[in-house]
């Protein structure tokens, strides 16, 4: 098996989940890279918790888990008995659903491509709710694939690259695999420049304050073989002007009509330090990623995170116990919980015979916080935008939606 064929799923679905009801599986990306955790959402509300905590996330990951939640309503939570009555629910769901986070277009575009199919449907309300789950399971599956040819198709902008030592990318965040259903947009491209042989270099940037680079992107990167190196995001100035970095590819959560990109705050910043340095600054993203409805970036609504996420830093663990802790063991057994008045929270419980400590440290002094999670790169700093389709100038990209 290749580096990048060990990478995991990043969600899916099972009709017969043990219990007798349906469940849709996936990657709780808030334990990696500490652990890799399959957690299991048997109704819309706790796959939406999902996302809203983070367990799930990434644009196009999103897309594919609001037609899952749809489904999780419409296979273990309906009740109706008539299409009609079916329908006006399953409206009421997706608004839930499309709502939860507000900056990816895809999380409302997925949701709304289950409605819209239902509503097209003319079969029996039996009919309908497995054409349902079908969609949802299409959309996922729809969804390696289009990152594959986003791959292909970022790759040949980089090809031949190889004779004179490769290209060096930096990327920022995690457009990675578990981003996505699985493969990755951004490193869909990473990944089909390497397989190509025209790889030099990842340079991956940390991305705080949730460090999905440096959590999530970095372990993928290792698990998949590809060369790389970790910085925190204020070194990429100086790499730059070291003659270190050839090109940027990042992903995106919504792109506007116009080719502005919303993504990962922090995008902005490595935009204009290419531009400053005549570096090309690419973004990957499938189509469900463009948003022909949002003119412009000030048209986008940037999501607002919560203090905890700059105001510390949270890691959970798993030890084994030396017998000198065996009666700590026995003393623990049904968890303990204790918070200093510091604001530090420690959770220690025994899983058999491992203790697991869930630790949050605040790292900072009681301040006010502002911690938007996206900012808006204009269509001028872009020097173009990969989907499945091809490559694109900003000012074009309309034209990837085209039949
Ligand atoms: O807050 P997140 O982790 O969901 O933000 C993710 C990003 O900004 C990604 O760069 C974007 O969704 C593209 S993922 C292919």
């Amino acid at each position: 098996m290749s580096g990048i064929e060990r990478l995991p799923r990043t969600i899916w679905w099972e009709g017969d989940s043990g219990t007798g009801q349906a469940c849709v599986r996936l990657v709780d990306q808030r334990l990696l890279p500490c652990e890799l955790h399959i957690m299991t959402c048997t109704t819309h509300r706790e796959l939406c918790d999902a996302i809203a905590d983070m367990a799930l996330r990434g644009a196009p990951a999103l897309g594919v888990g609001a037609a899952f939640a749809v489904a999780l309503w419409s296979e273990n939570e309906s009740a109706q008995t008539s299409c009609s009555d079916y329908l006006s629910a399953l409206d009421e769901v997706i608004e839930t659903v499309a709502s939860v986070r507000p900056t990816a277009v895809n999380l409302s575009w997925g949701a709304h491509q289950v409605g819209e199919w239902a509503h097209g449907c003319a079969g029996t309300l039996a009919e309908v709710k497995a054409g349902v789950v079908e969609l949802a399971c299409r959309l996922r599956d729809d969804d390696e694939a289009r990152c594959r040819a986003i791959g292909m198709q970022g790759a040949r902008l980089f090809s031949g690259a190889r004779e004179h030592g490769g290209v060096r990318i930096m990327t920022h965040c995690n457009a990675g695999s578990l981003a996505t259903a699985r493969y990755g947009t951004a490193t869909g491209v990473i990944y089909a420049t390497h397989a190509a042989g025209d790889l030099a270099h990842v340079w991956v940037k940390e991305t705080r304050p949730v460090n999905q680079g440096a959590r999530l992107t970095a372990w993928e990167m290792v698990q998949a073989e590809v060369p790389c190196s970790l910085v925190c995001d204020s070194t990429a100035a100086s790499l730059m002007m070291a003659g270190e970095v050839d090109a940027v590819v990042v992903g995106a959560d919504r792109i506007c009509a116009n080719g502005d990109v919303a993504n990962k705050v922090g995008t902005y910043d490595l935009a204009c330090l290419a531009h400053v340095h005549g570096l090309p600054f690419y973004v990957a993203a499938p189509n469900s990623t463009i948003d022909p409805a949002t003119a412009c970036g000030s048209d986008v609504r940037i999501e607002q995170r919560p203090e905890r996420e700059m105001r510390g830093f949270g890691a959970r663990g798993t030890f084994d116990v030396p017998p000198a802790a065996h009666s700590l063991l026995e003393a623990t057994a049904d968890g303990v919980r204790l918070s200093s008045p510091q604001g530090h929270e420690l959770s220690l419980w025994r899983d058999s015979d491992k203790f697991v400590a869930d630790v949050w440290m605040c790292t900072t002094p009681a301040i006010d916080v502002y911690n938007p999670a996206f900012d808006v790169t204009p269509a001028a700093f872009v020097t173009g935008i990969v989907t499945e389709r091809g490559v694109f100038a900003p000012e074009e990209v309309l034209r990837s939606l085209d039949d």
